[in-house]
């Protein structure tokens, strides 16, 4: 059958698509990397990825979680074997002065008996963790951590889905392993952890962190879906040498796909590696990713061989690392922040100071136990002591993006500084903040009367999960609920819009700053092509406290309709049926539905939802209904080769008919379907008495 051309397709054809593709692309993937055995051409898989990109592109809003076009490959993992290493991994000394670097210098030219000027190799240093890659006869067969050094852990199928790290090589050595950094960017790392925020998941406290847990997932679907990229800068084991330089083999590296880090450069002599360490020392705050210092290499491979390693480093490289991101600063105010929730938060006010690089004047303070010198559970920090205006505070960025207030210095305190004392009222709305029992953070409860959790309301109701309304961010959002002519005080007025501009012939929107007649059509149309919206990610952009976008979609598939759900809400109170109901959804407890009826109950929230619902087609969302079949809610491994069906098949199908589908058998077990070649999961099924059957008894089961 001839496939409808991207443009025609409509918003529900073109989300079955994405899945379809996703599954299919899936399927390929598992063919061709975890079986060895691909079931369709280059040419054909790659027409079904630009297929996805195409409709991915046409509705953005559609992008899968697991879109195949953040990934390559996707598998679950086999647990973690060991590898040896052949080539050990090394680490590298650290300089931390400039002397340090000239010292470094003059030692490899003693011990090579050089008295000329030596050439080498500059680099950013990445902070991430180092990866092996071990390709054979230019095919990736496997992938390991550092480890000890010694060995490492086996994360070849995590590996695999990382886009960066090619599968196939033309043209390398028949044995080839490269080595590198694997990192996550900081758009990438805040984007994950917004989307872990909304999921009411833990956050990453920095892309080293977040990039480390994601690699190191047993299960690769889910390294799959986190951004993880890739920089070469090292090789193990060779057949045959990349290279006579340093640099000239990194250039090979980039020549066989892989990423290579733009900033690498030839350098004589230690004065030239001072120059380019203060040059990406000055870039370090605009690169998009940490580094944590900058590495140098002799550039000649032939004396890196002769000056060889000490225990665990080589004598032939060093880091100079940049200095820590600390610096002392005066506390010049706390102001308060107030959140989409009504959470109040202290932000420090800083005499402006460099940290790492960049120019910090604001930084976290956390909540008011924090300033008082004490963690939630009343446990004393910093040794007790408080933080007061004017103080001096030490600053500090980690790695993530917010500077946080690390430390005090009492010394400096000024005889009259005072005891910082917390509002108890919102200082937007003057309601009455309120600090629940075992609650680390004061709220504001004026809902929507306070401006400032409306405004932040309207950011997340318009954020990328919600109604994501291309041309209309927090910036725009800020602009319209401040306008006197257009404003935007509710969701429902995002609506409303277009028509409130067209009765209005005096000032329109296209002549304002900032627009013209083309963008304003266009925010127009984009708000229309909005009007409809699945019931999922309507709940989830109310901002309901407690109701992140896992909740909205188990709320929707359990209600099905706006109706139903809406009228769960008006009507469950702890002790009836509807009550009853709400918290009977698996995974939505008494805390989220009191929170949910909270809301509904409200008066003014209560005419802003059903000011929006009136503005609007939402669209039902199908349950998932419960699966009726005899492996329904059973967890199942599957092991060896199956003959029947791929792999990714054999998943899919067990899922449907309700199954969960682990990658490593545990006492949670309930069966193990073993193929040709089980090894060590079949093994453990037996050893902890899990039933084991084969492919066909599997088939005959699950009556197929
Ligand atoms: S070279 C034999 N180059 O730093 C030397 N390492 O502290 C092999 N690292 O384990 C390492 N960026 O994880 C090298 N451009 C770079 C690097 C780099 C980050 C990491 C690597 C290594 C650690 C040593």
């Amino acid at each position: 059958m001839a496939e409808k051309p991207v443009e025609e397709l409509t918003e529900a054809e073109a989300r079955a698509e994405l899945a379809r593709l996703a599954q299919a692309i899936a399927a390929a993937n598992t063919a061709y990397h975890m079986l060895d055995a691909p079931e369709i051409s280059d040419a054909e898989y790659d027409a079904l990825k630009q297929r996805n990109t195409a409709v991915e592109a046409r509705f953005p809003a559609l992008k899968r979680a697991d879109s195949p076009s953040d990934q390559v490959g996707a598998a679950v993992a086999d647990g973690f074997g060991k590898i040896a290493h052949r080539v050990r991994m090394l680490s590298l000394e650290n300089a931390f002065a400039s002397e340090d670097v000239a010292d470094f210098d003059d030692r490899v030219r003693k011990f090579l008996g050089h008295s000329g000027v030596l050439s080498y190799t500059a680099e950013p240093k990445i902070d991430g963790l180092s990866l092996s890659l071990r390709y054979e006869s230019g095919v990736l067969i496997q992938a390991a951590t550092r480890g000890d050094g010694e060995v490492g852990e086996n994360v070849t199928e995590n590996a695999r889905t990382i886009a960066d790290i090619p599968q196939r090589l033309t043209g390398a050595p028949e044995v080839l392993e490269v080595r590198g950094e694997v990192y996550m960017s900081h758009a990438d790392f805040a984007a994950l952890n917004a989307r872990a925020v909304a999921a009411g998941d833990k956050t990453f406290a920095n892309p080293r962190n977040a990039a480390a847990g994601s690699l190191r997932q047993l299960d690769a679907a889910i390294t799959a879906s986190r951004p993880l990229r890739f920089f070469a800068y090292s090789w193990g084991e060779l057949s045959q040498p990349l290279a006579n330089t340093q640099f000239e083999a990194i250039q090979r590296l980039k020549a066989l796909g892989f990423q290579t880090n733009p900033l690498t450069v030839l350098c004589d002599g230690p004065e030239t590696l001072l120059t380019h360490y203060r040059l990406i020392e000055s870039q370090r705050a605009t690169l998009g990713y940490d580094i944590d210092g900058v590495v140098y290499k002799v550039n000649d491979l032939a004396l890196q061989a002769r000056l060889g390693f000490r225990s665990s480093t080589p004598r032939w490289a060093i880091a100079h690392k940049f200095p820590a991101e600390l610096a002392w600063t005066e506390l010049l105010g706390i102001d308060i922040q107030v959140g989409r929730t009504g959470a109040l938060s202290p932000v420090a006010r800083l005499k402006p100071v460099t940290v790492g690089g960049v120019v910090v004047s604001n930084a976290t303070l956390h909540n008011e136990d924090y300033i008082a010198g004490r963690d939630s559970r009343s446990q004393e920090i910093r040794g007790g002591k408080d933080i007061r205006v004017g103080d001096w505070v030490q600053v500090y960025r980690a790695g993530d993006v917010i500077p946080k207030v690390a430390d005090v210095d009492l010394s400096r305190r000024k005889s009259d500084a005072q005891p910082y004392v917390f509002p108890i009222l919102c200082p937007e709305c003057g309601s009455e903040a309120h600090r629940e029992e075992g609650d680390s953070v004061r709220r504001c409860t004026g809902g929507l009367i306070c401006p400032a959790q409306a405004v932040e309301r309207l950011k997340h109701f318009v954020s990328r999960s919600a109604f994501d309304i291309e041309g209309l961010g927090a910036k725009q959002v800020e602009m319209f609920f401040k306008d006197q002519t257009l404003p935007v005080k509710t969701p429902a007025e995002i609506f409303t819009l277009a028509s409130r501009d067209s009765a209005n012939p005096l000032q329109k929107l296209k002549n304002r700053d900032g627009f013209g007649e083309v963008s304003a059509a266009k925010l127009f149309a984009a708000i229309e092509a909005r009007r409809t919206i699945p019931l999922d990610r309507l709940i989830f952009s109310l901002g309901i406290r407690h109701v992140g976008e896992v909740a909205a979609g188990l709320l929707a598939r359990h209600y099905s309709t706006w109706e139903a759900f809406e009228s769960a809400a008006t009507e469950a109170r702890p002790g009836n049926a509807a009550w009853a109901e709400l918290t009977a959804i698996d995974g939505v407890g008494a805390v989220m539905a009191q929170s949910l009826v909270d809301a509904f109950a409200n008066l003014g929230e209560r005419a802003a939802i059903d000011a929006l619902a009136g503005e609007l087609n939402i669209q039902p969302v199908r349950a998932r209904g419960p699966v009726e079949s005899p492996v329904a809610g059973k967890t199942v491994v599957f092991t060896g080769t199956l003959e029947k069906m791929t792999r990714a098949e054999a998943k899919a199908r067990a899922e449907a008919l309700g199954a969960k589908v682990a990658g490593s058998v545990s006492a949670k077990t309930d069966l193990v379907i073993a193929g040709p070649g089980a090894g060590s999961k079949a093994k453990e099924a037996e050893r902890l008495g899990v039933e084991i059957i084969d492919e066909d008894a599997w088939l005959r089961l699950i009556g197929g």
